[in-house]
């Protein structure tokens, strides 16, 4: 049977231009959806923009543009970077479409209807920059003495009537989940957070306000607006359909994973599951949090002027290579550093120099020394059969890897056969044999693209562009390239195109 496999990103605010952190976590999420539909699944990958909230309903007002029309612009921008990412997002959800706001609605009216939402009076602390509520205990000294938010965050003090949600109800049911699905919340440093966190005890949690306009009216009563999470949590079922059942795309919930980053892990790990238990609904498979990103040691920040746009890197490095970098760096689920340094090194040292020579130096000695026909399969030797018995195993080595969000881990499963390529290659010397054993030439060769075929094929859902140019080289169609594919050798005699390089060394400008 085919399993589903339904991924999201967070829907990111309009209130600012998009830059890599957001397309960090959207391209890890493309990874796991193109490596899931290459195993044969059936996939739904969601991402989108959370356009509601004060935070961007102030972020209009000082731009003095209408807050639909700022949404309109930011989010159209946000669209093109993900495009511009090569993200194959199954649908773009907007929190300001018609579709959406009917569904955050009717969760609000299925969780008011169970019981769990009353009116009450709010008076306490609120950080806009994080849309959050924070309790007094929580709060932290900033650096002029004054009380901020332990995300650093600004806090006012705010009094309103508004709707609880009965959070403090879910503490017991919440803390069951994480012990008795310990593969619900990861990393182990994000689940132990929110363990401890929730075992401090849960407030109820105010989730409307009166104070602005800019969200969706609260059902029954249009005094309020809902609290920016109730509703931009929402968008992963109002994407589905909800709360249509009948809706087709209703099949993929509950989500497989939610990929968030790790400072939004309290609310879908705390605050989502709670509504979805208050409404009956199921609840998602996996919430996985990912580090945040400095630049060149520094935080990215709009006053210190250097925050990255994802495309500006593309331009200059190519795509893959900055898909690459970001989940080769560091251990996916911790912080990591971008540094130009850093990425060249790892451009030119594993991609130009360890995969894109080993291909290049195959290849050509295809073209040259075999007509550029590819080699029948014949006879493994021991060396053979130990190569590509480490290729065999990598559609489920990764598949574990990619069960455990380790995409960094699988990325190096992928390397050690590549250096294990690298070794054969010159302990084998094909050049050399040319001269005096012309079949074993050819065993060889085709060991070496049997080889390469398998890490290609891995590694389409990380450099989707440079793997398929890979896997063209090697004469595969388009097939023969899904996992279950690699099962079958490919038949020898086709004619190869002529071998091009696919990763070129990075030089930089000389400076003038
Ligand atoms: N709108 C909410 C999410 C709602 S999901 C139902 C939100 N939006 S956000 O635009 O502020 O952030 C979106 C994502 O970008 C978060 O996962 C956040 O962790 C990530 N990042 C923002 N800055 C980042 C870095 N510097 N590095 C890595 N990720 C960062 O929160």
């Amino acid at each position: 049977m085919t399993r589903r496999f339904y991924v999201t990103t967070p829907i990111y605010y309009v209130n600012g231009a998009p830059h890599i952190g957001h397309a960090y976590t959207s391209i890890a999420a493309d990874v796991m959806a193109r490596f899931h539909r290459l195993a044969g699944d059936d996939v739904f990958f969601l991402t989108g923009t959370d356009e509601h909230g004060q935070k961007v309903e102030q972020a209009a007002q000082a731009a003095g543009v209408a807050p639909k029309e700022f949404a309109d612009n930011v989010s159209a921008n946000f669209r093109s970077m993900a495009d511009a990412m090569a993200i194959s997002y199954d649908d773009f959800i907007r929190t300001t479409e018609p579709r959406h706001i009917a569904s955050a609605q009717a969760l609000w009216r299925k969780v008011a209807d169970n019981g769990a939402i009353y009116l009450d009076a709010y008076e306490g602390w609120y950080a806009l920059r994080d849309e959050c509520f924070y309790g007094e205990d929580e709060l932290v000294a900033g650096p002029d003495g004054k009380k901020v938010a332990p995300t650093g965050a600004p806090v006012e003090w705010v009094k309103e009537p508004s709707y609880f949600f009965r959070l403090s109800d879910y503490q017991d049911r919440l803390l069951e989940l994480y012990e008795q699905h310990p593969e619900f919340l990861g990393p182990h440093g994000a689940r132990n957070e929110i363990i401890s966190f929730v075992k401090q005890g849960l407030r109820n949690l105010s989730i409307s306000r009166t104070s602005f306009k800019w969200g969706i009216p609260v059902p029954g009563d249009e005094q309020h607006v809902m609290y920016v999470w109730f509703d931009a949590l929402a968008n992963y079922l109002s994407a589905l359909g909800y709360p249509d059942a009948d809706a087709p795309r209703m099949a993929y919930w509950p989500a497989s994973l939610h990929l968030v980053g790790k400072d939004i892990a309290r609310f879908h790990a705390i605050y989502w599951p709670a509504f979805l238990m208050a409404a009956g609904i199921d609840l998602p498979k996996k919430v996985f949090a990912n580090g945040w990103w400095t630049i060149e040691g520094q935080k990215m920040s709009k006053s210190l002027g250097n925050v990255v746009d994802p495309r500006e890197l593309v331009a200059e490095f190519g795509l893959d290579a900055v898909r690459f970098f970001v989940l080769r760096e560091v251990p996916f689920g911790g912080d990591s550093d971008l540094s130009r340094k850093a990425l060249i090194t790892r451009n030119n040292v594993e991609l130009a120099n360890d995969l894109g020579n080993l291909a290049q130096r195959t290849l050509s000695l295809v073209a040259r020394n075999c007509g550029g026909i590819l080699p029948e399969r014949r006879m493994l030797t021991e060396d053979d059969a130990k190569l590509l018995g480490q290729v065999v195993v990598l559609p489920q080595l990764l598949a574990a890897q990619f069960e455990r969000c380790a995409l960094t881990d699988a990325l190096e499963d992928v390397w050690k056969v590549i250096r294990a390529c690298n070794a054969y290659i010159d302990h084998q010397a094909p050049w050399a044999l040319r001269k005096t054993d012309v079949e074993r030439m050819a065993d060889v060769l085709r060991v070496l693209l049997d080889a390469l075929r398998g890490i290609a094929t891995m590694l389409q859902p990380f450099m989707p562009d440079s793997m398929a140019r890979m896997l063209d080289q090697l004469g595969v169609t388009q097939d023969e390239r899904t996992f279950a594919a690699l099962e079958v050798a490919l038949p020898g005699g086709r004619q190869l195109p002529a071998p091009q390089g696919i990763f070129p060394r990075y030089v930089e400008p000389e400076q003038s």
